[in-house]
């Protein structure tokens, strides 16, 4: 007879629902990208994967609270590049460390920002836009998802590159601030691409111009910061998946190779192409690549950013 050799945890992982905290409001680009991804990755590892909003303080907030909780492969986050890297430097009492606290898994999407507005604001391009918002800076407003948010970062780049101040309208992330742009409540927004594309196609808003070197194939009428006068202005966020510090190798590569699975999977890409992210590819998809994602830019967002008042 054969010795009896009780499973590992990590063999037998998991054993149960997994909770993925999501640092924002539902409808965002976050939990968008969320569920799309985690549906697949639940058929691989037999299990659910509920998606958890937490909001608040730019997704620190939640993301404090993942960082806090069992390392054993039940509690994951989506974080991003506000969560773990933009919140460094602004928030000097950050209850976690992007690198410190967590296990990288994988990288799920990049996400290029583009400049919305509503409807009705009055600039028809993006030069007409430059004009107007310098000319009354201290009359529109611009909404986000909080500060340390991919949307909040995005626009305080393009109003430093532009010299002005305008008022900030936070939100609990880009879903309810998109509503609030579709309603004509704010004048414009700095969002990640995923947000805008169902919009933009339906006329709702006002895309002025997409911040990367490439117009994307899900919007190819939408000209790139370049084109359209601004080429300082560039900016790209990504989306990424990580679980809390210790939480251990064998879970983490079994989290990782459901996530690869469901990159490569016809269906999600498809999604996630349609909306307008950027797919990883391989050589990005390791938590390694991620770990070095994040370190990366820690430094470059630190000299940017000065701790909000
Ligand atoms: C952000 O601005 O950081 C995001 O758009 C947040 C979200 O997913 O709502």
């Amino acid at each position: 007879l054969c010795a009896f050799v009780a499973p590992s945890q990590a063999q037998t992982y998991p054993t149960r629902g997994i909770t993925m905290i999501v640092p924002f409001a539902a409808g965002g680009p976050t939990d968008v990208i969320s569920r799309i991804v985690t549906a697949h990755m639940a058929q691989t590892l037999g299990q659910s994967i509920v998606i958890e909003n937490v909001v608040g303080a730019g997704g620190t907030t939640a993301t404090a609270r993942a960082a806090r909780a069992a390392n054993d492969g039940y509690t994951l986050i989506t974080g991003h590049m506000g969560t773990h890297a933009a919140s460094v430097p602004l928030y000097p009492k950050l209850a976690y460390h992007p690198e410190k606290d967590f296990e990288p898994i994988a990288l799920l999407a990049g996400t290029p920002i583009l400049i919305l507005a509503r409807k009705d604001f009055p600039p028809k391009d993006l030069k007409e836009f430059v004009t107007y918002v310098k000319a009354n800076a201290e009359k529109v407003n611009a909404a986000h998802a909080g500060v340390g948010s991919v949307s909040h970062v995005s626009c305080e780049l393009l109003h430093a590159i532009l010299d002005i101040k305008p008022v900030g309208v936070p939100f609990n992330g880009t879903g309810p601030a998109m509503n609030a742009l579709v309603a004509g409540q704010v004048d414009y927004m700095c969002d990640q691409i995923v947000n805008a594309v169902p919009q933009i196609n339906a006329g709702t808003i006002k895309a002025y111009a997409i911040a990367t070197a490439e117009r994307n194939p899900s919007l190819p009428n939408v000209p790139t910061t370049t084109e359209a006068g601004l080429p300082a202005f560039q900016a790209q966020a990504w989306n990424a998946m990580f679980a809390p510090k210790g939480t251990s190798p064998a879970i983490v590569a079994s989290l990782n190779a459901a996530a690869v699975k469901a990159l490569e999977d016809e269906t999600v890409r498809k999604r996630l192409l349609e909306l307008g992210s950027v797919i990883p590819g391989p050589k990005d998809r390791t938590p390694e690549a991620l770990a070095t994602l994040v370190k990366n830019e820690i430094a470059k967002w630190t000299p940017v950013l000065k701790p909000a008042s």
